[in-house]
Parts: structure tokens; sequence; C-alpha cells
């Protein structure tokens, strides 16, 4: 853990790594949706594109277990009755206090993560005759009912994901017109107001930020694995 988050009246919450992962992956999943919507020569960008969400899937779980203290499964994964706990709390008025993922958003992140990874792991085992016999690169090591099963999964479940992200955008706007807690900025800037982060008059939590070195070694080991798994 390299750097600290003290300062007045705003606190550090989300590392680089945790912003990068989060916009990037945003933008993957609109180039993915359209490319494989489009077809043809685009199926090549939908592969690519593909691989691309896999290493960041893999970076991120990794970075959830020795990445920075709001990054860690550890601080955000608390359980449903934690998640309806805070939501009860949430519903009724009660003043919240979070750093990062409060326990209800935590449980919506690890649905997302797994959700995404599912639909990258089907690609990889999908065959679609309409495109002109696109195989995904392991579609060929599983039999032909089994390919055919990912496929159709990978075609469904696309439309899970977009539920699953309208949700998910939505609570973040609900919080941001509702709550006037602006956690999308949170997520663009790394900072939340301290009043958001603890309650009037208590000392910002101390937060460790694990170093940048580190996020690019696992990058770049998930992007080795992805490599050896496709190629
Ligand atoms: C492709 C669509 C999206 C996916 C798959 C997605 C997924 C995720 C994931 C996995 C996280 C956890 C970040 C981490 O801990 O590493 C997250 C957090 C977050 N996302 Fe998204 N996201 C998407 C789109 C958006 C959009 C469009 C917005 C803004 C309108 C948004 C707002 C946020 C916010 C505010 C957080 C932090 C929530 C908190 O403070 O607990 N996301 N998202």
């Amino acid at each position: 853990m390299a750097e600290s988050n003290t300062s007045n009246a705003r606190i550090k919450v989300w590392d680089l790594p945790v912003r990068l992962f989060h916009w990037t992956l945003v933008l993957l999943i609109v180039v993915s949706y359209l490319s494989g919507r489009a077809g043809g020569d685009w199926i090549k960008l939908h592969f690519w594109s593909g691989y691309a969400i896999l290493t960041l899937l893999l970076f991120r779980i990794a970075w959830g277990f020795v990445g920075s203290t709001t990054a860690r499964f550890s601080s955000f994964v608390k359980g449903p009755v934690a998640s309806l706990a805070y939501l009860r709390n949430l519903v009724t008025g009660r003043p919240t206090y979070d750093a990062g993922h409060n326990p209800a958003g935590g449980a919506m992140v690890v649905v997302l993560i797994f959700a995404v990874l599912a639909q990258a792991v089907a690609g990889l085992f999908t065959a679609d005759t309409d495109l002109g016999t696109v195989n995904g690169p392991l579609a060929t090591l599983i039999a032909d009912k089994w390919v055919d099963r990912l496929t159709h999964f990978h075609k469904f479940w696309v439309t899970v994901l977009w539920w699953l992200i309208g949700l998910h955008v939505l609570a973040s706007l609900v919080y941001l017109v509702w709550k006037r807690q602006n956690l999308i900025g949170a997520m663009l800037t790394g900072h939340k107001p301290h009043a958001h982060v603890v309650p009037p008059g208590q000392p910002a939590p101390s937060l460790g930020f694990a170093s940048g070195r580190l996020a690019l070694s696992l990058l770049a080991a998930a992007a080795a694995i992805v490599y050896f798994v496709v190629r």
C-alpha cells in the first residue's frame, strides 16, 4: 500500500486502476455490442474487444484480493442481510456513509463482474453460422451440443446484461437526484466529499492504496493468460 488519502474536504476513495477499469469496461461493452450486431468483418473487432474485456475482468478479480482497500472484495462483499439492512436505511431516509461501495452496491458489483465474465467466456465457445461460420477460439474443443448451448446463452445473456446495466445506471442516478450524492463523479475523479464518507466530526478513514506497478503487473499477467487461452 503506497499512498494515503488524507485531504481536507474531499477524500480519495477510488484508485486509478479501478476508475480506468470501470470506464474502459463501459467503452468495451459498447464496442462489443455494436460490433457483434454489425457482424461481417466487424466480428474481428468483436473478438478483440471480448479478449480485452476478459483481460480487464481477470485483472479486476485479482485486484479485488490484493488491490487498494476500497477495491477489495473483503471491503464491500457483506452478504444479503447487510445489503437488505442498508437498503432499509436508504428508503427510510437515514443518512448513510460509505468510502467505497455500499453493501447493496457491492452485491451489484459482484453480480455485474461475473455476469460480464459469463458473457465473455461463453463467447470463446460460440459458433455462429449466420455470420459465415465464425467460431470462438475454443469452440472446437467441446461437443457440438455444448457449442449450441453456449451460443444460445451468449445471444440471450446480452439482454440480461443490459437489464443489469440499466439497473446499475438507474441506481447511480437515484443517488445523484434523490440522495444528492454524485457517485458517478467519484468514479471519475476518485474523490468523495468528507460528509458522504463519515458522519460529521469524524476523521477520514485510513484507506490504503496499492501501487500502480502492482496494477500493471497484474494487468500484464491477465493479458498473458488470455493470450495463451485464445491463441
Ligand atoms: C457497460 C456498462 C457498465 C458496467 C458493466 C459497469 C460495471 C461496474 C462495475 C463492475 C463497477 C464496480 C467498479 C469496481 O469496483 O471496480 C461499477 C461501479 C460504478 N459504476 Fe458502473 N458499469 C457500467 C456503466 C456505468 C455507467 C454508464 C455509469 C454512470 C452513469 C456507471 C456508474 C458507476 C458508479 C457510480 C459506480 C460506483 C458505485 C459505487 O459508488 O458503489 N456505470 N460499475
